[in-house]
């Protein structure tokens, strides 16, 4: 039964990590596309070209950990209805983006900040490209197409190319959490931060595998998923962190600009990608930072409305892309860079495991219907 919730948020705003070091970190996290807004010896902030003052936070840690994430309040009284339910304290945020916040804790051990009267940054100015498609010719006659530095983005470094133009991350969009009980994840986030499900992952036996859930803000159209919480196929509970999906400034150009400024710089892993989500629609590509943590870049998502009721989908759609390279069967699972290769070594991926089993068996109920 729907309840009316706690609260209605109405974005996310930031994840939160602790680490044991933040050099290699803040390497990684330029290369991906972000800047450095704020560093100190506890901590370091990285934010986007849009408003939000930070949109990754890691503090210092005895070991490599994701805390949780943060969501943005309308209004004050949303803080005081939390901090009654929850029975938690209003607290001064004492970081860099000030404003005041309640901590709660999901049914996961995930950190939930909510946050109200942050700083808004300076958003950095962002020239658009202008795409012509087969139908449309929107570019302006005797205008280039060129990205950045054109041929110039190419050095030669040592004996090889490096592209040197990376990504430049907007905000950060969503987190993709892994659930012990995905039905108690759903229910939690829906009853306490108000958020709805767009899409409901249901079981071959039909159970909820868990959603993609987005911000009730009304009217007003929101991403189609602010969160994934779900329980991945396999035995073992993988970790609460799944992955964070980052929305870059400009266009799908902006986004290969990454891939290739990632790849060739060679130090770091790849994930998933390059491909277009089903649930959400978005181009995709998916990069694990130094410490086994996966960051996404994504853009052109679908954007929704609180009109639009939840539909129920099967694990093909959240498997398969419109177009795009299996799932390995290290999507979704946090773990360091060195153990990937294994996993995957041993693991078949989605398409020839989970997926396969699941079309096969699918047949066979066909079958004996017959
Ligand atoms: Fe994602």
């Amino acid at each position: 039964m729907m309840t009316e919730p706690v609260c209605k948020v109405a974005d996310i705003i930031y994840v939160r990590f602790e680490l044991t070091e933040f050099e290699e970190q803040k390497k990684y996290l330029h290369h991906f596309g972000m800047m450095l807004a704020h560093e100190d010896e506890n901590g370091i902030f990285f934010r986007g070209t849009g408003t939000s003052p930070y949109i990754y936070v890691a503090t210092k840690g005895d070991e490599n950990k994701y805390i949780g994430t943060a969501y943005k309040a309308n209004d004050y009284s949303d803080l005081e209805a939390l901090s009654k339910e929850f029975n938690v304290d209003i607290v001064e945020n004492t970081e860099p983006g000030g404003g005041h916040k309640v901590t709660l804790t999901d049914p996961d051990g995930i950190e939930v900040e909510v946050c109200h009267g942050m700083n808004q940054a300076e958003p950095v100015a962002v020239v658009s490209k202008v795409l012509n498609t087969g139908q449309s010719k929107a570019r302006e006659r005797n205008v280039v197409q060129r990205f950045g530095n054109a041929a110039d983005e190419w050095q030669l470094k040592g004996d090889k190319w490096v592209y040197e133009l990376s990504s430049k991350v907007k905000r950060l969009g969503h987190t993709a959490i892994n659930c012990r009980d995905p039905k108690a994840s759903v229910d939690w986030y829906a009853n306490t931060i108000g958020f709805l499900i767009s899409d409901n992952l249901v079981a071959p036996d039909g159970d909820s595998m868990g959603a993609f859930m987005r911000c009730n803000q009304g009217d007003k159209p929101v991403d189609h998923h602010t969160l994934n919480n779900m329980a991945l196929p396999g035995d073992s509970y993988p970790g609460p962190y799944g992955h964070a999906g980052y929305e870059v400034s400009d266009s799908v150009d902006d986004l290969m600009a990454g891939h290739y400024h990632l790849k060739t710089n060679g130090e770091y892993f790849h994930e998933w990608g390059i491909g277009r989500h089903l649930l959400g629609s978005q181009m995709y590509d998916y990069w694990r930072d130094p410490h086994g943590f996966t960051h996404e870049h994504w853009t052109d998502g679908d954007l929704i409305d609180a009109s639009v009721p939840a539909n129920d989908v099967s694990l093909f759609e959240f498997g398969k892309a419109q177009y795009g390279p299996p799932p390995p069967a290290t999507f979704g699972h946090s773990m360091p860079i060195e153990e990937v290769n294994k996993v995957r070594a041993e693991v078949p991926d989605l398409y020839e495991g989970v997926l396969k089993d699941l079309a096969k068996m699918q047949k066979e109920m066909e079958n004996e219907n017959d």
